[in-house]
């Protein structure tokens, strides 16, 4: 098979952490003797540094040509201190949502045996969980218009906006990933004090009798943050709209013990984006020693969702398993260990694989 990809490292560790899940992807492609072509494309401050935009046409064009994007990260300290920055890393991410359609946001929340001590979280609590949040990407308050201040700077506003045909795309995707899994689905709003969220809920209760098999059930964003952490293991997938579900996965990642260890896969209308769910790590940036784990298992859910590769992908993630095993890792799971450089672990993935 032609596999045609798009690299956007972006900033900080992003250029590490994608050196390494790039070569996984070689290394996989060689073994199953697919021919992978890629490009590479600036994204975030490193494209506003070089080109004044955050995601430049060019950088779209290619994206728009390929089959798949692998996604590093952005973000710079430079522009987060800067309340005044005309443009920001951020909007580049944002644009390439909006621009490539990726409404949905898919997150597995899973634990490694080998990892499980590190979670803050109570073994018997975390030891098995295996869950999927389903993030709206392109509405609600990132999106909605008015955005802005009032002239005199004493005010700033942003508005929630989500349409019935948004929120039924999504639902219907998250009951399409249920209806694969353990049949349970949690919608989590705030119906109680949000009118986005109540037509969240009523578009919601309107498909649920389309899907009988499936268990819906229905969660306050506040007691859903609560119970993430109280008994992940009741969660199978969880659906909810842009900015609870930014909130919420960056919470679920504890659970696995790791930031540096969850994948995600953005998902839409053009070409679909692979990426870590972590950011930029700027204080880590040029050390070689940002975990790329959970970069290499984007590439692995690439392989999965953008080609239908399940072989392959079972082969990415039997080579991280394997790393983590053998204690091949990074220093923010060694726990006391040895800490291998990026580029040592990626390299042992890749040596596993051939
Ligand atoms: C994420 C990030 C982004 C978001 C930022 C970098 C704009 O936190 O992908 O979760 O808020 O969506
Ligand atoms: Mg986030």
């Amino acid at each position: 098979m032609k596999l045609k990809i798009a690299v956007l490292p972006g900033d900080g560790i992003g250029p590490e952490i994608v050196a390494q899940a790039l070569e996984t992807a070689k290394a996989v492609c060689k073994k199953f003797r697919h021919e992978l072509f890629y490009r590479e494309a600036l994204v975030g401050a490193t494209a506003i540094d070089t080109v004044g935009n955050p995601y430049p046409a060019e950088t779209h064009a290619i994206c728009m040509d390929s089959d798949a994007v692998l996604f590093g990260a952005i973000g710079s300290p430079e522009y987060d201190n800067n309340p005044s920055a005309k443009v920001r890393p951020e909007q580049g991410l944002l644009a390439m949502r909006k621009q490539l359609g990726l409404y949905a946001n898919i997150r597995p929340v899973t634990t490694f045996p080998s990892l499980i001590h590190k979670s803050p979280l109570r073994t018997d609590l975390v030891d098995g969980a295996d869950f999927m949040c389903i993030r709206e990407l392109t509405g609600g308050i990132y999106f909605g218009r008015p955005q802005g201040r009032s002239e005199d700077g004493e005010t700033a506003y942003d508005t929630c906006v989500y349409t019935v045909e948004e929120i039924e795309r999504i639902i219907r995707l998250a009951y399409g990933y249920a209806l694969k899994r353990r049949k349970k689905l949690t919608v989590v709003d705030k119906a109680n004090v949000l009118c986005t969220s109540r037509l969240w809920r009523q578009v919601a209760q309107k498909l649920e009798k389309e899907y009988p098999e499936v268990e819906t059930e229905y969660m306050f964003v506040d007691n859903a943050a609560m119970q993430i952490i109280q008994w992940p293991k009741r969660f199978d997938v969880m659906v909810t709209e842009n900015m609870f579900g930014d909130i919420l996965t960056d919470e679920a990642s504890v659970i696995t013990g790791s930031l540096g260890m969850l994948p995600s896969a953005s998902i839409g209308t053009h070409t679909s984006v692979f990426e870590p769910i972590h950011g930029s790590y700027p204080q880590a940036t040029g050390k070689d020693i940002a975990n790329p784990l959970a970069t290499i298992l984007s590439v692995a859910l690439m392989f999965e969702y953008a080609f239908d590769l399940q072989a392959e992908a079972k082969a990415v993630r039997k080579a991280v398993d394997a790393s983590l095993v053998e204690k091949i890792v990074t220093e923010d799971i060694a726990a006391g260990g040895k800490a291998y450089k990026t580029s040592e672990v990626g390299k042992w993935i890749t040596d596993y694989l051939y």
